[in-house]
């Protein structure tokens, strides 16, 4: 399963690029907005940072209107991905743009029937939301886990993204239930990469050394 970064924060794209664990990027609206600055501007920094597919999605509600947005969106970089909502007119969008040949991220993915749809109407992904699932007491990785299911039996190349990560077990899960890819934001990262034993473990070697070189 491939990571990519769930965030529209350059030093924090930054700083986890450099571990090499990344394959990809995703923004949303929210996330853009936290970040206070031009739209396209954001988008077209982060594609010279990662060298992958960078999720950017249009805020209009009508397909015209979306498309529209998706036709300058992608001409920022090679690697922008449109990104959707599992919609009417998301879907509408959708197999326009992937017609066209413009790689497409449905997203706000709550249920199999959803990601089936997107995949008929040729998303190059569909983005699961664990959390917010997980949120309202229902079962995220068991989401994961149906499409995982559904795309197999069928044959769907359309990849799944495993979004609305909220801890480090969800992306061990999401692997597990054979998610593609797990989109996580830098915290969690962070969170993954901890582990008491490992930190004791480097106190103890730091302590036998020092007790012999270090005297
Ligand atoms: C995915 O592409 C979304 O940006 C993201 O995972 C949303 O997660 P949230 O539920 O934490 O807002």
């Amino acid at each position: 399963m491939k990571l990519f970064i769930d965030t529209a924060n350059i030093a924090e794209i930054k700083e986890i690029a450099q571990l090499g664990i990344l394959s990809g990027v995703t923004t949303n609206p929210s996330l853009i907005a936290k970040e206070k600055r031009d739209f396209k501007e954001v988008v077209k920094e982060i594609t010279t940072i990662v060298d992958g597919p960078i999720s950017a999605e249009p805020v209009s509600e009508k397909a015209e209107e979306i498309i529209k947005e998706a036709e300058e969106l992608v001409k920022i970089h090679d690697n922008i991905v449109i990104k959707l909502t599992a919609t009417e007119e998301g879907l509408k969008a959708c197999h326009i743009l992937s017609k066209k040949g413009i790689k497409t991220n449905v997203t706000l993915v709550f249920s199999v029937n959803q990601a089936l749809m997107a995949s008929l109407a040729g998303a190059t992904y569909v983005s699961p939301f664990i959390g917010r699932v997980d949120d309202i007491n229902q079962d995220g990785i068991k989401l994961i886990e149906d499409i995982a299911d559904v795309f197999t039996i069928h044959d769907i190349k359309t990849k799944i993204i495993a979004a609305s990560i909220r801890n480090p077990l969800h992306v061990t899960n999401a692997a597990l239930a054979g998610a593609d890819i797990a989109t996580v934001p830098t915290k969690v990262i962070k969170a993954m990469f901890k582990h008491p034993l490992t930190e004791d473990g480097i106190r103890r070697f730091r302590e036998d050394w020092e007790s012999v070189y270090q005297k």
